[in-house]
Protein backbone atom coordinates (compact mmCIF):
# COMPACT_ATOMS: atom_id res chain seq x y z
CA UNK A 1 0.00 0.00 0.00
CA UNK A 2 2.84 2.31 0.89
CA UNK A 3 4.32 1.70 -2.56
CA UNK A 4 1.09 2.73 -4.27
CA UNK A 5 0.90 5.90 -2.18
CA UNK A 6 4.50 6.70 -3.06
CA UNK A 7 3.89 6.02 -6.76
CA UNK A 8 0.83 8.29 -6.71
CA UNK A 9 2.86 10.99 -4.95
CA UNK A 10 5.61 10.81 -7.58
CA UNK A 11 3.11 10.73 -10.46
CA UNK A 12 1.26 13.75 -9.07
CA UNK A 13 4.38 15.89 -8.70
CA UNK A 14 5.73 14.71 -12.06
CA UNK A 15 2.59 15.95 -13.79
CA UNK A 16 2.66 19.24 -11.85
CA UNK A 17 6.31 19.77 -12.88
CA UNK A 18 5.51 18.89 -16.50
CA UNK A 19 2.72 21.47 -16.68
CA UNK A 20 4.93 24.11 -15.00
CA UNK A 21 7.85 23.37 -17.32
CA UNK A 22 5.60 23.62 -20.37
CA UNK A 23 4.31 27.02 -19.33
CA UNK A 24 7.83 28.29 -18.55
CA UNK A 25 9.23 27.01 -21.81
CA UNK A 26 6.45 28.18 -24.15
CA UNK A 27 7.40 31.55 -25.64
CA UNK A 28 5.50 34.74 -24.78
CA UNK A 29 3.12 35.72 -27.60
CA UNK A 30 5.05 37.97 -29.95
CA UNK A 31 4.14 41.64 -29.62
CA UNK A 32 2.75 42.96 -32.89
CA UNK A 33 5.00 45.51 -34.48
CA UNK A 34 2.50 48.08 -35.75
CA UNK A 35 5.19 50.06 -37.55
CA UNK A 36 5.55 47.15 -39.98
CA UNK A 37 1.92 47.47 -41.12
CA UNK A 38 1.16 49.10 -44.49
CA UNK A 39 0.17 52.76 -44.22
CA UNK A 40 -3.06 54.18 -45.60
CA UNK A 41 -4.56 57.65 -45.69
CA UNK A 42 -8.22 58.39 -44.97
CA UNK A 43 -8.52 59.20 -48.69
CA UNK A 44 -7.40 55.69 -49.63
CA UNK A 45 -9.71 54.14 -47.03
CA UNK A 46 -12.61 56.20 -48.44
CA UNK A 47 -12.26 54.37 -51.76
CA UNK A 48 -13.45 51.19 -50.01
CA UNK A 49 -16.89 52.38 -49.01
CA UNK A 50 -19.17 49.57 -50.19
CA UNK A 51 -20.14 46.00 -49.40
CA UNK A 52 -17.86 44.87 -52.26
CA UNK A 53 -14.87 46.37 -50.46
CA UNK A 54 -15.41 47.69 -46.97
CA UNK A 55 -12.48 49.23 -45.09
CA UNK A 56 -12.85 50.99 -41.76
CA UNK A 57 -10.52 52.89 -39.46
CA UNK A 58 -10.80 51.95 -35.80
CA UNK A 59 -8.40 53.44 -33.24
CA UNK A 60 -5.88 54.38 -35.92
CA UNK A 61 -5.83 50.94 -37.54
CA UNK A 62 -7.24 50.07 -40.95
CA UNK A 63 -9.42 46.97 -41.29
CA UNK A 64 -10.91 45.26 -44.32
CA UNK A 65 -14.26 43.90 -43.08
CA UNK A 66 -15.57 42.86 -46.52
CA UNK A 67 -15.49 39.15 -45.67
CA UNK A 68 -16.91 39.65 -42.18
CA UNK A 69 -20.02 41.67 -43.03
CA UNK A 70 -22.23 38.64 -43.88
CA UNK A 71 -21.43 37.24 -40.41
CA UNK A 72 -22.22 40.43 -38.48
CA UNK A 73 -25.44 39.98 -36.47
CA UNK A 74 -27.29 42.88 -38.09
CA UNK A 75 -28.53 43.55 -41.61
CA UNK A 76 -25.48 44.48 -43.77
CA UNK A 77 -26.59 48.09 -44.12
CA UNK A 78 -25.64 48.76 -40.47
CA UNK A 79 -22.00 47.89 -41.19
CA UNK A 80 -22.12 49.36 -44.70
CA UNK A 81 -22.90 52.82 -43.35
CA UNK A 82 -19.36 52.92 -41.88
CA UNK A 83 -17.42 51.48 -44.83
CA UNK A 84 -14.67 53.84 -46.02
CA UNK A 85 -14.80 55.86 -42.81
CA UNK A 86 -13.38 56.46 -39.36
CA UNK A 87 -15.58 54.10 -37.33
CA UNK A 88 -14.10 54.08 -33.80
CA UNK A 89 -17.17 55.76 -32.34
CA UNK A 90 -19.48 53.35 -34.21
CA UNK A 91 -17.54 50.40 -32.78
CA UNK A 92 -17.73 51.94 -29.31
CA UNK A 93 -21.45 52.63 -29.43
CA UNK A 94 -22.93 50.34 -32.14
CA UNK A 95 -24.97 53.44 -32.96
CA UNK A 96 -27.14 52.64 -29.92
CA UNK A 97 -24.92 53.86 -27.07
CA UNK A 98 -23.59 50.42 -26.08
CA UNK A 99 -20.01 49.25 -26.63
CA UNK A 100 -19.31 45.96 -28.39
CA UNK A 101 -18.33 43.05 -26.17
CA UNK A 102 -14.63 42.23 -25.62
CA UNK A 103 -15.25 39.17 -27.83
CA UNK A 104 -16.41 41.43 -30.67
CA UNK A 105 -13.31 43.64 -30.29
CA UNK A 106 -11.10 40.54 -30.39
CA UNK A 107 -12.79 39.39 -33.59
CA UNK A 108 -11.39 42.38 -35.50
CA UNK A 109 -7.79 41.12 -35.46
CA UNK A 110 -7.88 38.88 -38.58
CA UNK A 111 -9.18 41.79 -40.65
CA UNK A 112 -6.35 44.20 -39.79
CA UNK A 113 -4.60 45.34 -42.96
CA UNK A 114 -2.74 48.53 -42.01
CA UNK A 115 -2.50 51.70 -40.02
CA UNK A 116 -3.77 55.16 -40.71
CA UNK A 117 -1.37 57.97 -41.52
CA UNK A 118 -2.45 61.57 -41.40
CA UNK A 119 -1.08 62.94 -44.65
CA UNK A 120 -3.31 63.12 -47.74
C1 LIG B 1 -18.14 49.86 -36.92
C2 LIG B 1 -19.42 49.70 -37.18
C3 LIG B 1 -20.30 48.74 -36.45
C4 LIG B 1 -21.57 49.00 -36.06
C5 LIG B 1 -22.36 50.29 -36.29
C6 LIG B 1 -22.06 47.83 -35.37
C7 LIG B 1 -23.31 47.68 -34.85
C8 LIG B 1 -23.78 46.60 -34.16
C9 LIG B 1 -25.12 46.42 -33.68
C10 LIG B 1 -26.26 47.44 -33.87
C11 LIG B 1 -25.18 45.23 -33.08
C12 LIG B 1 -26.41 44.55 -32.45
C13 LIG B 1 -26.85 45.29 -31.25
C14 LIG B 1 -26.73 44.55 -29.96
O1 LIG B 1 -25.65 44.05 -29.64
O2 LIG B 1 -27.73 44.47 -29.27
C15 LIG B 1 -23.86 44.63 -33.13
C16 LIG B 1 -23.51 43.44 -32.56
C17 LIG B 1 -22.31 42.82 -32.73
N1 LIG B 1 -21.27 43.26 -33.51
FE1 LIG B 1 -21.16 45.03 -34.42
N2 LIG B 1 -21.07 46.87 -35.34
C18 LIG B 1 -19.98 47.38 -36.00
C19 LIG B 1 -18.79 46.73 -36.20
C20 LIG B 1 -18.48 45.46 -35.77
C21 LIG B 1 -17.22 44.80 -36.00
C22 LIG B 1 -16.06 45.42 -36.78
C23 LIG B 1 -17.28 43.58 -35.41
C24 LIG B 1 -16.28 42.48 -35.35
C25 LIG B 1 -15.37 42.25 -36.30
C26 LIG B 1 -18.59 43.48 -34.80
C27 LIG B 1 -19.06 42.39 -34.09
C28 LIG B 1 -20.27 42.34 -33.44
C29 LIG B 1 -20.67 41.25 -32.57
C30 LIG B 1 -19.85 40.01 -32.24
C31 LIG B 1 -21.94 41.58 -32.10
C32 LIG B 1 -22.78 40.77 -31.07
C33 LIG B 1 -22.86 41.58 -29.77
C34 LIG B 1 -21.49 41.86 -29.14
O3 LIG B 1 -20.69 40.92 -29.06
O4 LIG B 1 -21.24 43.02 -28.75
N3 LIG B 1 -19.29 44.64 -35.05
N4 LIG B 1 -23.03 45.49 -33.82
Amino acid sequence: MKKITFAAFVAFWASVMTVAAMSWLSPEPAMRDDSALPEYTLKEVAEHDSLDSCWKVIEGKVYDFTEYIPDHPTPPRIMEAWCGREATEAMRTKGIGRDHSPAAWAMMEPYLIGRLIEKD
